[in-house]
């Protein structure tokens, strides 16, 4: 017999923030880790406390929670592995067990953790009420009831969370609920880990080193969210990108190259630029983002555009250097913006076109003010891997590198609630979490910035000014050695 409250049985469940779940994130396996190795006080307490999580949660930042059921079964349980939900409770295999899945949502509908509960179903009893009530989480209705139980931690350690970057990076604890003599429910609950802290002592701090190996080290990743964020940003950079390439005539069959392209950068308007008896090339360092960009280039049908895994120098490059070398979100991402817009010089014909489009976050802001933004704007900042000005430096870097008849253009953007860049700020906090405290952050303040940023983001009156986005072009000079 299958009861499914939510009326439907989908594969999958889609919550905001997260990227749609299987079922099976409800169920994935647990890596154990000794509660003393959490580096977070908060979560030390969330996992090894026998009270209501959900009460400790919405003491200690998340604000007012909800519980939303997503799917509600009744089935016969199976005893696959030795603990099994339904063996820890006691009950005979084939005997049927109610599963429910849930998640606890903050104020803004986020997930805060994923829940599946698995309890002997007794209609007739408040605890078997309380479970088949899609209207209250556990813990709460257990309060609330005054129904005596204990909680008896079984495992907590690290899980995967839904769409997340790097595998088991959400804490995990599992329990069961005591009534009496009897364990009545087997709770698994998942931590997000945006809101509570999967750091352990077990996991050795990144060190910063910058040496020139670092001018490759794209922190930000090759994730399929970081792909999904970078096509998203040449939606919205496409018309200022357009309008710097009509600013770089081309001669008739022109080759131009773009370094770091990405999943796709500018290279249909490249291909567009160059012409049809010409060609572009986009180079890129990691070798997913070229697989990337073929899909794009692929998808497009731009059949004068190849892709190289590599940088520069590279043997693409013809020895009399081509007419256009570009790069964009390129010098952000390095420590050493001089020597690559030295290599786009060098790899540029005498009289060719220099060009860069960079971030300065200088001007990213958020109306009204917010001291949580100016912490964590400030601490990702020092951890970023490249300078977050240097938009501003661009016609210097350009003219150091021997390009002449320097010129600058900008654009700015202002976003508000529901738009995407409204929490890019939070979601680098959540991106680079892990060094900033290897670079001595406390995870709780973090936390705890992150909470109260999103909160202020999320107000219907504020607005976010972007970073401006600095465009600089040139020519080679003649004289420019590499
Ligand atoms: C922020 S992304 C920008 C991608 C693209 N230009 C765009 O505007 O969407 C930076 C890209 O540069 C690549 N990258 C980093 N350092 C590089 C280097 N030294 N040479 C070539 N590619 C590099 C990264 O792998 C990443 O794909």
């Amino acid at each position: 017999m299958v009861l499914d409250v939510t009326g439907h049985e989908p594969d999958s469940f889609t919550l905001p923030g997260l990227a749609a779940g299987s079922w099976r994130a409800f169920e994935a396996p647990v890596r154990p880790v000794d509660v003393a190795s959490f580096r977070s006080g908060v979560t030390r307490l969330l996992v090894a406390s026998d009270g209501s999580t959900t009460q400790l949660l919405e003491a200690s930042f998340t604000g007012p929670l909800s519980i939303k059921v997503l799917r509600q079964t009744v089935t016969p349980s199976v005893h696959s592995t030795l603990k099994d939900p339904a063996q820890l409770l006691g009950l005979p295999a084939g005997a049927p067990v109610v599963s429910r899945y849930s998640a606890l949502l903050d104020s803004r509908g986020t997930p805060v953790t994923l829940n599946h509960v698995v309890a002997v179903p007794d209609p007739d009893s408040p605890m078997g009420r309380i479970v088949t009530d899609p209207s209250y989480g556990i813990g709460t209705a257990l309060a609330s009831q005054r129904i005596e139980h204990r909680r008896q931690l079984i495992s907590c350690g690290l899980a995967d969370w839904p769409g997340a970057l790097d595998p088991a990076s959400a804490v995990v604890k599992t329990y069961l609920i005591w009534r009496g003599e009897r364990p009545l429910m087997y709770i698994r609950e998942l931590f997000n880990p945006d809101h509570v802290s999967a750091w352990t002592y077990e996991q050795p701090p990144p060190v910063a080193t910058p040496d020139a190996t670092r001018v490759h080290d794209y922190r930000l990743g090759s994730s399929d969210d970081e792909k999904q964020r970078l096509l998203a940003q040449t939606d919205l950079l496409r018309p200022a990108a357009a309008a710097l390439f009509e600013r770089l005539p081309l001669p008739e069959g022109a080759r131009a190259l773009d370094v770091g392209c990405g999943p796709l950068g500018v290279l249909d308007l490249m291909s567009e630029a160059v012409g049809p008896d010409g060609w572009a090339t986009g180079l890129d360092t990691d070798e997913r983002m070229i697989g990337w960009a073929r899909e794009s280039v692929a998808g497009l049908g731009l059949a004068n555009v190849g892709l190289v895994h590599g940088g520069l120098p590279s043997p693409q490059v013809p020895d009399e250097g081509v007419d256009l070398t570009h790069c964009r979100l390129l010098l952000i991402n390095n420590l050493r913006p001089e020597e690559l817009v030295r290599a786009m010089a060098a790899a540029t014909r005498p009289g060719g076109w220099v060009a860069a489009q960079e971030f300065d976050w200088a001007s990213w802001q958020c109306d009204p003010p917010h001291p949580a933004w100016d912490r964590l704007k400030a601490l990702i900042a020092e951890v970023f891997g490249g300078d977050v000005h240097v938009g501003a430096r661009l016609p210097t870097l350009l003219r150091q590198a021997g390009v002449t008849q320097v010129r600058v253009a900008a654009h700015a953007y202002y976003w508000r609630p529901g738009d995407r860049y409204q929490t890019l700020l939070p979601h680098f906090a959540g991106l680079f979490h892990d060094r900033m405290v290897a670079n001595g952050a406390c995870p709780d303040t973090l936390h705890a910035l992150t909470g109260a940023l999103r909160e202020h983001l999320a107000h219907e009156d504020t607005v976010v000014r972007e970073a401006l986005f600095v465009q600089a072009w040139g020519r080679k000079g003649a004289t420019t050695r590499p």
